[in-house]
């Protein structure tokens, strides 16, 4: 096939050059040039495949005049699985869910479409793993997929014919970076490539109904490999989260069109694949015999689904110019705002101490609700002072030192309870008309006064 023509687009200001160089000639900024086809006037122009089947089928309506039809879904046959997909599979969706290496995604994968093969004709595509190695890998997983089609192939054009030969209604591509274009002369794995190939695939896949999965690599940052509008062209993205240490590994909807994100997807890793965890709520406490300085618990909404994390915190004196601030599975930025906050309004100051924290069993918080947990953690390892037995933390803590609700604060109560936890700290807005059974609720508006109370309660 012949090369079609390109150029390269600046991803920062779209000026285009001819020929690749270092440095954007229109803004000067640095490794910005990106290959792209060159869009034949007419032809190509609506490569976009949302606007080419805007632009084939857009007769002009009243909404009124339009039936509003629920998007048919199928099931994964894995239930966690299906939760995270806001209720399973739509018919020309496109999802791409993304992981660290070796994380599960391609045992995820086949344990799903060899479910879906049972009624639905499937196709995986590998361009990672030879035929003999995922049925190697279906054999230990147990599946019975007969009639799952396999095809180790890393050309998009050949793939795009094996998915118009076959129809299959589900396809999954393990990974898109592996998939190259003839078009393009960029390497495998490149953002032109990436680029190219998930569109064209998102093209037919909304044309002929096909739900096509496909498999991203995250870069060391954490972030998929790839452009942002990888992101964009999609209709559902998912991520796997978790520490490859632990058995855990949880699955979380960062976009989808079809349904709410935020839900997580919790599974434990065995060798005979994925198993959902349907109860996952204490999960994530590490057992400590005693209570120890720097930890505590706290109760975060995933979802539909409270679950009970742990934070630790280590609080030591530093010996370089700028204290360390490091955080794992919590962020970063929120850290060294509560540290202010924790100065300015309780007096405490932490400018000279290396701070560490982190969220148990590599889940990643990423709700506010976590940051009364956090200090309290922090204040506990400065002190050197465990916190007490049966105490679970939740609320967001605002620049002015006051503690705000965290939303569905009952239905945390409720779970801490039910494992048996005895004390918990909260927002005095999410503090509960009723008593709850074996609960002691301390409700605080401000962090001074949170901190009080807890020597109260010592
Ligand atoms: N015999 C086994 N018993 C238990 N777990 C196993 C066994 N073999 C593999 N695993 C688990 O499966 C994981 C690999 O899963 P998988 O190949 O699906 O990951 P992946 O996300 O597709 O990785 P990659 O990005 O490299 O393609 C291993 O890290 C390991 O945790
Ligand atoms: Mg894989």
């Amino acid at each position: 096939m012949a090369k079609a023509k390109t150029n390269y687009t600046c991803s920062e200001c779209g000026g285009i050059s001819n020929k690749w160089t270092g440095q954007c000639p229109a803004c000067h900024a640095w490794n910005t040039l990106v290959e792209t086809v060159v869009e034949t006037p007419g032809v190509n122009r609506l490569s976009n495949p949302v606007h080419r089947s805007l632009a084939q089928t857009a007769p002009v309506l009243s909404l009124a005049d339009i039936e509003a039809v629920d998007v048919p879904r199928f099931g994964t046959g894995i239930e966690e699985f299906d939760r995270v997909l806001g209720g399973g599979l739509v018919a020309g969706g496109v999802v791409l869910i993304g992981g660290d290496p070796g994380i599960g995604k391609s045992t995820l994968l086949l344990q799903a479409l060899a479910n879906i093969s049972q009624s639905k004709s499937t196709l995986y595509v590998s361009g990672e793993e030879s035929g003999a190695q995922i049925a190697l890998r279906a054999r230990r997983l147990g599946v019975e997929a007969t009639s799952l089609k396999l095809q180790a192939e890393i050309q998009l054009e050949k793939i795009l014919g094996t998915l118009a030969d076959l129809k299959p209604d589900v396809a999954v591509i393990d990974s898109i970076q592996t998939v190259y274009s003839d078009a393009l002369s960029s390497a495998p794995g490149s953002v032109a490539q990436v680029r190219e190939c998930a569109a064209q695939l998102t093209r037919v896949a909304k044309q002929t109904g096909v739900t096509i999965i496909l498999v991203g690599h995250v870069t060391k940052e954490g972030a998929l490999a790839g452009p942002r509008v990888l992101e964009h062209i999609v209709d559902t993205v998912l991520y796997f989260e978790g520490d490859t240490q632990s058995s855990f590994r949880l699955v979380r909807a960062i976009k989808n069109r079809f349904g709410a994100i935020n839900e997580l997807g919790v599974f434990a890793m065995s060798e005979k694949g994925l198993k959902g965890v349907s109860n996952p709520s204490a999960l994530f406490l590490s057992s400590h015999d005693s209570a120890v300085p720097g930890s505590v618990v706290m109760v975060t909404q995933e979802g539909t689904r409270p679950l009970l994390v742990e934070i630790q915190a280590l609080v030591d004196t530093s010996h370089l110019p700028n204290a360390r601030r490091l955080s794992v599975g919590l962020e970063q930025n929120r850290l060294a705002m509560l540290l202010a906050v924790l100065h300015r309004h309780a007096g405490i100051a932490a400018f000279d101490q290396d701070v560490f924290i982190n969220a148990v069993g590599g889940v990643k918080i990423t709700e506010p609700a976590a940051d009364l947990a956090v200090l309290l953690a922090i204040n506990s390892s400065m002190r050197n002072k465990a916190l007490p037995r049966g105490l679970v933390v939740f609320g967001e803590v605002g620049l002015a030192g006051e503690i705000r609700p965290a939303p569905r604060g009952q239905e945390r109560l409720r779970e801490a309870a039910k494992l048996g936890f005895s004390i918990a700290m909260i927002p005095k807005s999410n503090a509960p008309k009723q008593k709850i059974e074996g609960m002691t609720i301390v409700a605080v508006e401000r962090i001074d006064e949170a901190f009080n109370k807890l020597r109260e309660l010592d």
